[in-house]
């Protein structure tokens, strides 16, 4: 079985003063496999989104060990990190987190500008994703004339173009209703089932943690 994550006992701590240091990682784990479609779960404040961004390449661990791909990511420049990040990896956020000034096609044609598509290569990815996501009628609408539901599937053909070898979702449908979230784990479900996507899914909904095969537990920034 393919290793896409592997995080050995991985610390971050932020000092807000002397005195004060949050320990929002005290030495966890995680194995993502080739194929997965896990859950992330536990209370606020236990280190999710911390833990997302480790992964991510968005932050550096204070300790600990994490291998992409088979790779060792201790030790990259952050120009190599930033590299990895945009091929490797896609992000699906709660807020959406599109460009405003950006149409859905836009946004979903940068991703594949920092990824390292070509032009014709990125338009044509950004188009068939859109399309397979129902968003044909809506490719040059800005984020603030689409619905949540609809930005959210923009953010995941934006999350696909690169064809990334995990997508973090960090509550993903955390600002949807119960409909719109059931919709976007179901277009989820099936880009991990028919086409073998891996995912790694925060959520503090119950209903989005059964939909994923496994579930992992975080209490107090560490493995529960
Ligand atoms: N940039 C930061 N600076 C200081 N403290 C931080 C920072 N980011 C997170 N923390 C703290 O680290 C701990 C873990 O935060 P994190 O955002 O990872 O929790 P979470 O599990 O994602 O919570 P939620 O479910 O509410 O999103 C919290 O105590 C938080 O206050
Ligand atoms: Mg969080």
């Amino acid at each position: 079985m393919k290793m896409i994550v592997k995080a050995r006992g991985i610390k971050k701590s932020y000092r807000m003063s002397r005195k004060n240091i949050v320990h929002a990682l005290r030495g966890v784990d995680i194995n993502v496999a080739a194929g997965d479609f896990s859950a992330i779960i536990g209370p606020s404040g236990c280190g999710k989104s911390t833990l997302m961004h480790i992964l991510g390449l968005l932050d550096r661990p204070d300790a600990g060990t994490l291998e992409i791909d088979g790779e060792n990511m201790s030790r990259l420049s952050d120009k190599k990190a930033y590299k990895i990040r945009a091929r490797k990896i896609g992000f699906i956020f709660q807020g959406f987190n599109l460009i405003p000034t950006l149409t859905a096609l836009e946004n979903v044609v940068l991703a594949g500008k920092y990824g390292g598509l070509g032009k014709n290569e990125r338009l044509e990815r950004a188009r068939e994703l859109l399309d397979m996501l129902g968003l044909e009628n809506r490719v040059d609408h800005k984020p603030n004339e689409l619905s949540g539901g609809q930005q959210q599937r923009v953010a995941i053909a934006r999350a696909l173009i690169n064809n990334p070898s995990i997508i973090l979702a960090d509550e993903p449908t955390g600002e949807l209703d119960t409909k719109t979230s059931m919709e976007i784990m179901e277009i989820l479900k099936r880009l991990n089932k028919e086409e073998g996507k891996t995912f790694l899914i925060v959520t503090h909904n119950m209903d989005v943690a059964n939909a994923c095969k496994k579930r992992i537990k975080l209490v107090d920034g560490k493995n529960a």
